[in-house]
């Protein structure tokens, strides 16, 4: 892809992406190469250099890219419909979110939250130590009241607890390794150095990976022809073990753009679902100044659910983003605000648009719900029940 459309970074910034890729040379100049999974995670999570590990302002507005909840609060008024529903049957509970961004859903929910509702603590696993003091400053001007129930989290609960885990964005946002269907097996897709600048660059992929492709490819009716390229998560199963392990009851809702396996891996998406965000620009090529851009891959919701079935959850409902957050309420959530002022009602208005039409984010995002110790049907999950596609 031209880079004619992007705009420059300032000074500052192209140092400090200088700065990431002297240090992703290094690790290239020991092997020749490395696999995309560790360039991602690197341009991700570089500790003080990485996109979401730098000072950089990512979400919103004056960001890279815009989240549900920093549309406003009217996807948290959703979810809090999801969550009153959970804390009625479950009774004392806590709320655990991965990777919260700005804070933003987490100020909004619990503003949203009736008081006998409130969740005893708002748990927050959040790897960038950066978006953590960003989150923290959120939560206390927005919701000063409350913050006091907020913990932030290193790793996940080590202790048992009972509540809803929420995971917004936040599938996408793990490193992948990319894949190449070469006429002699499975590739992986690699970085490597060509006249000092990162390329790509294939070799015959390790034991894991190769089982890992072969076994989707068995699963899906067209198989991968060769030079088919795209991308696997191998982690997904570890990663949801990891945070679910020690919730007894309760509810892990992960949103994201996705599709179940069939959709994902179609005949013609032939290069993937990779996409990079830089200044409301969304765009492919992955080399973009690293650590000043986002890249995501879009998620295959039946490899989550093949993970819940190694983690003893199950899996409660699976839906779009549009049908989930209508099935919580959305449509009482704007009557209720139908006498607001001009202003308030139209902006909320051009909220439930953004979340909810096909063309923005109603269709491409979906919603997973996977319980534990759960035996009760959900709002969120009423109207539409697409796991027949997984
Ligand atoms: C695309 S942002 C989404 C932020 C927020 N959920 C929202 O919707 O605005 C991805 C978030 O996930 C976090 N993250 C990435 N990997 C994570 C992990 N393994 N555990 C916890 N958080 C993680 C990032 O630091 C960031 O906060």
């Amino acid at each position: 892809m031209s880079h004619n459309i992007l705009p420059e970074p300032p000074d500052e910034l192209k140092q400090l992406s200088d700065s990431l890729c002297s240090r992703i040379r290094e690790e290239i100049r020991l092997d020749g190469m490395i696999p995309f999974s560790r360039y991602m995670e690197m341009a991700l999570y570089e500790p003080g250099l990485g996109y979401y590990s730098a000072g950089l302002h990512k979400l919103g507005e004056s960001g890279d890219f815009v989240t549900a909840p920093e549309l406003g609060s009217l996807f948290a008024g959703c979810l809090a419909r999801q969550v009153a529903e959970l804390a009625d049957t479950l009774g004392p509970y806590d709320i655990l979110e991965a990777g919260a961004g700005t804070g933003q859903l987490a100020a909004d929910l619990l503003t949203e939250l009736s008081p006998d509702k409130l969740p005893g603590r708002y748990l927050v696993l959040e790897r960038s130590a950066d978006l953590r003091q960003v989150q923290r400053e959120r939560i206390a001007t927005a919701a000063p009241g409350l913050v006091d129930r907020v913990e932030w989290l290193d790793q996940p609960p080590t202790t048992p607890w009972q509540g809803v885990l929420i995971a917004n964005e936040v599938l996408d946002a793990l490193a992948v390794e990319r894949f190449r269907m070469g006429t002699d097996g499975v590739e992986q897709l690699c970085v490597t150095l060509q006249d000092g600048q990162f390329n790509w660059a294939s070799r015959k992929a390790p034991a894991q990976l190769k089982l890992a492709v072969e076994q989707v490819a068995a699963g899906i009716e067209y198989g991968f022809q060769p030079g088919y390229r795209s991308e696997i998560n191998l982690h997904t199963a570890h990663w949801l073990s990891a945070i679910t392990s020690q919730m007894e009851r309760g509810l892990a809702l992960f949103i994201d753009y996705g599709y179940p396996r069939a959709e994902f891996y179609l005949p013609e998406r032939s290069d993937g679902t990779m996409m990079c965000h830089y200044r409301h620009r969304a765009h492919d090529d992955v080399f973009f100044w690293p650590g000043l851009q986002d890249i995501t891959a879009w998620v295959d919701f039946t490899a989550l659910a093949e993970a819940a079935d190694t983690c003893a959850l199950e899996v409660e409902g699976y839906t779009s983003q549009t049908m989930f957050l209508l099935g919580c309420g959305l449509d009482q959530i704007l009557d209720g605000h139908s006498s607001d002022s001009a202003d308030g009602g139209l902006a909320l208005s051009a909220q439930a648009r953004q979340l909810t039409l096909p063309g923005m984010m109603g269709e491409k995002f979906q919603v997973m719900g996977l319980g534990r110790g759960l035996d009760q049907p959900l709002r969120g999950f009423s109207l539409q029940d697409l796991r027949y596609r997984l």
